[in-house]
């Protein structure tokens, strides 16, 4: 709360609220409740509250008001990507979608590998509509040769570290950034993808790849790093996140290391959960992403690990990248698609509204250390960061509408059930009835 004070407030939108007629769903379950918000705090939840003077009144009939979505892993582009998205315009795309916080991953140019660049994108997200929390990276310039000042950057704030984007490779390196990750409190996120057996390859190994002709990633590329990393984890006793996982071999891991205490948690991404492999036969290069789009099996896997919470957050890794750039063939476009102002229609589609609330809000804020502001519960002296989502509303998605910079959504013409209707970042409503009140 002290932090959520001292951060800049937009200045923008509605301050006195109230979220009328809807079903409020936390981590402490269902009820049917009001909820109002006054300078930045909920200051009372229940049916027949007052209204103080000069509210707004937000409708909230058959919604359900949630806390905030709390996205992991984001692509914000800046510094050095800004054609593609930037912290303001990934930040908006983020409220449009039900969140309320975003961590900013460290792949920009150059890399979030020093407090310099930390504090320069921390700086952008204090204008920004929803809180921006940075992660750094394990090596410098990611390149996997050596360790970043990860101290320099924890006294920062700064409290999951990855090179995401590729996996560290040097097992004896991933060791000892294990090692001070422990010293430090932090938690260490890996991209698992063995450069050497994903072999350059463009989607996943397998009946599809061979029918099209594209180079396979094999699913041993994943799981050979999730085995690795989680007996390292097991043997340093590091806190360990494993990013974007794709196949049903790396869920079985992960669900036999958690069995034996390691403190892992895990991640799926929306359209994981939602794709496969087969979308590849269009070439439409929207689909090329990494880890590949996998094969039916591996989705019904990745569902059920969300559902018995083996895998722990469902998290965008929203990649925007420039039209320009992915108007190549597949095998030469940059991996990557859009997910923050669809992820949660998707996700409720694939596993139901609570495990996608759970997987998106209060769990992921517990991992990013937010959980003093973000992820609820709803309850009156909580910072207000809420959303409102109508989970019957249908919509077709229109890259064109969106509020990203770019428009590469694997998603683009598919009509999804579930819709934001209005975000409250700080206890400001930025998003009312789907529209951004910028
Ligand atoms: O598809 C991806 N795109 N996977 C990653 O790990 C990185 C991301 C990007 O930055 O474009």
């Amino acid at each position: 709360m002290t932090l959520q004070m001292k951060s800049t407030v937009r200045r923008s939108g509605p301050r006195v609220l109230v979220l009328r007629g809807g079903e409020v769903v936390d981590a402490d379950g269902r009820r049917r409740a009001d909820v109002v918000v006054e300078d930045g705090v909920v200051t009372a939840v229940g049916t027949g509250v007052a209204v103080p003077p000069g509210a707004t009144v937000l409708d909230a009939g058959g919604c359900v008001v949630a806390p905030g979505l709390v996205d992991l892993h984001a692509h914000l582009r800046q510094p050095g990507r800004e054609e593609a998205e930037t912290v303001e315009t990934g930040a908006w795309a983020a409220a449009l979608g039900g969140y309320s916080a975003v961590v900013a991953m460290p792949n920009t140019e150059p890399a979030i590998d020093s407090a310099a660049v930390a504090t320069e994108v921390l700086a952008l997200g204090r204008t920004a509509p929803v809180e921006v929390a940075v992660a750094g990276a394990i090596t410098v310039g990611r390149a996997g040769e050596r360790l970043a000042p990860m101290a320099e950057l924890a006294a920062l704030g700064v409290r999951i570290f990855t090179d995401d984007g590729a996996g560290v490779q040097d097992g004896a390196l991933m060791r000892r950034a294990m090692d001070y990750a422990r010293g430090l409190g932090v938690i260490l996120a890996q991209h698992c993808e063995d450069a050497r057996l994903a072999g350059g390859g463009s989607m996943h190994e397998g009946p599809w790849s061979s029918r099209l002709g594209l180079p396979g990633v094999p699913a041993a590329a994943e799981e050979a790093m999730v085995a690795r990393d989680l007996v390292l984890a097991r043997d340093s006793r590091c806190r360990l996140h494993l990013l974007h996982l794709s196949t049903a071999g790396s869920v079985a891991l992960v669900r036999q290391a958690k069995l034996a205490g390691v403190a892992v948690t895990a991640e799926a991404t929306p359209h994981h959960l939602a794709l496969t492999d087969a979308a590849c036969a269009t070439f439409d290069p929207v689909f090329k992403v990494n880890p590949p789009l996998r094969s039916e099996a591996d989705v019904t896997a990745l569902r059920g690990a969300v559902g018995d919470g083996t895998v722990d957050v469902v998290a965008t890794d929203h990649a925007p990248h420039a039209p320009e750039a992915k108007d190549v063939p597949f095998d030469e476009a940059p991996p990557g698609m859009l997910g923050l102002e669809t992820a949660l229609a998707v996700t409720m589609e694939a596993v139901g509204l609570e495990r996608a609330l759970a997987a998106m809000s209060w769990q992921p804020a517990a991992i990013a250390g937010l959980a003093d502001r973000h992820g609820g519960p709803v309850a009156a002296g909580a910072a207000a960061n809420l959303c409102v989502v109508d989970p019957q509303a249908r919509w077709t998605v229109d890259p064109a509408t969106l509020a990203s910079r770019s428009r590469n959504t694997p998603f683009a013409g598919r009509t999804l059930t579930g819709r934001l209707r209005h975000t409250i970042s700080r206890g400001v409503a930025v998003v009312i009835d789907g529209e951004a009140q910028r």
